[in-house]
């Protein structure tokens, strides 16, 4: 999560009654951490599984529970507490709940938030899974999406009865980035991106083998980004130990070979490439097929490699090749070898960076090159930076009946 990701945004975050309840003070410190700020309203029922003191101390506002409330000044709880909201989310979203909202009903200080909003509204439900398959769940579910309402989730898993099946809540994270992704600015709607990221292992032998120090933060970072910004997502990865970015399809593969692969089958499908991977640029022509071992005369192991394809330029001398934008992480004379390696490649866009120097760091600076000449953006992190290195992208896209 990028710092203030939410700064400015000000949410009503309303729980009806649930076990999931206990997700919802992880959520609050997820969604506060980010700027947000979070008016936490309540239904009784919620009040059983989770306290409004714990919530209050979470949020930092006071909670509400009732219509009847003398605390706001005037009187009116069911209009004012939505009125500067940014959006109500409902989390959990009981069963119950579900069929009030798809009924417009108002018979408790919730309900009536939301049927008097003018603001979006975001539902996560949670509850059994028979619960959730019932025909009238369904039909609720259906409605309230005809009536524009979003619906996060569920999740499929183990439940808290025992049971196994569709209905639990999304985990606090991934209903913070359903959030957070809500809210972005959708500059690659409709807009298929295909990204690398990470590093590549190239094999010695089963145990051993040649990798670099990319961690794939600004890959995953930029998949993120980009989902976020309504595109579909394919991320190509290296071995990292990152969490795929919520609604991402994510690709794992190891060696150089197997990424060029991938992206050569997948590429005729993308807008965008974007090469973010420290690949590999050589390999062990014949990795052994057993391990290594010391020989007793102490011989010292001897290797011959052979050049890895380069993924990059062979997107960019597709036929019709998407928006190819390359990385160059270099270790110094980056105005020099950045526009350099941009032509070689022969992309449109190359994003420059001092990057052994920030390899598993959280915070980059960037230069982009293009033919018109190039641009420094402000040093940020990673995910700051992935989303206007997104928004720099989406400026220079052709127009979509041009594209391939
Ligand atoms: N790249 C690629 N396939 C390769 C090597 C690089 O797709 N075999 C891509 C990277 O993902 C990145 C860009 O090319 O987008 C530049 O990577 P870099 O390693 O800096 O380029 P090289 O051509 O390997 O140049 P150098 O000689 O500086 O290593």
């Amino acid at each position: 999560m990028a710092t203030a990701e939410l700064a400015g945004k000000h949410l009503v975050l309303g729980m009806t009654g649930g076990i999931a309840c206990y997700k919802i003070a992880e959520l609050t410190r997820l969604l506060t951490k980010a700027g947000a700020t979070v008016q936490v309203v309540m239904t009784d029922a919620a009040t059983q599984f989770i306290t409004p003191v714990t919530m209050q101390a979470l949020s930092g506002r006071p909670v509400y529970t009732s219509q009847w409330d003398a605390r706001v000044p005037n009187n009116m709880a069911h209009i004012d507490l939505s009125r500067e909201a940014d959006a109500i989310v409902i989390a959990p979203a009981s069963t119950d709940f579900l069929a009030k909202l798809a009924h417009g009903m108002a018979d408790d200080l919730l309900s009536t938030l939301c049927v008097a909003r003018d603001c979006p509204l975001l539902v996560v439900p949670a509850m059994n899974r028979q619960m959730w398959q019932h025909p009238a769940t369904q039909r609720n579910v259906a409605q309230l999406r005809a009536d524009g309402v979003q619906v996060l989730g569920p999740d499929s898993g183990p439940q808290a009865c025992g049971e196994v099946g569709d209905g639990r809540m999304l985990e606090a994270a991934a209903t913070y980035e359903a959030i957070a992704s809500f809210f972005a600015p959708k500059l690659l709607a409709g807009r298929r991106v295909l990204l690398t990221a990470g590093p590549t292992f190239e094999p010695l032998d089963p145990v051993r083998g040649i990798t670099n120090r990319s961690s794939g933060k600004m890959g995953f970072a930029l998949a993120r980004a980009a989902q976020q910004a309504g595109a579909e997502v394919h991320l190509v990865a290296g071995p990292v130990a990152l969490e795929t970015p919520w609604g991402v399809f994510r690709q794992d593969v190891q060696t150089a070979q197997q990424m060029h692969d991938a992206v050569m089958h997948a590429v005729a499908d993308a807008d965008i490439f974007i090469g973010v991977a420290a690949v590999a640029d050589w390999r062990v022509d014949h990795a052994s097929e057993h391990k290594i071992k010391k020989t007793a005369d102490r011989a010292l192991p001897s290797f011959a490699f052979v050049e890895n394809p380069d993924i990059l330029a062979s997107v960019a001398k597709l036929p019709h090749p998407p928006f190819a934008v390359g990385f160059a992480a270099e270790s110094g004379d980056l105005e020099v070898h950045g526009e350099e390696k941009r032509v070689r490649k022969n992309v449109p866009l190359l994003i420059g960076n001092l990057g052994p120097l920030t390899f598993g760091l959280d915070d980059n600076e960037v230069i982009l090159f293009e033919a018109g000449g190039a641009t420094k953006l402000p040093r940020a992190d990673k995910q700051t930076l992935a989303r206007a290195l997104i928004a720099e992208i989406a400026k220079r896209l052709p127009d979509t009946s041009l594209i391939r």
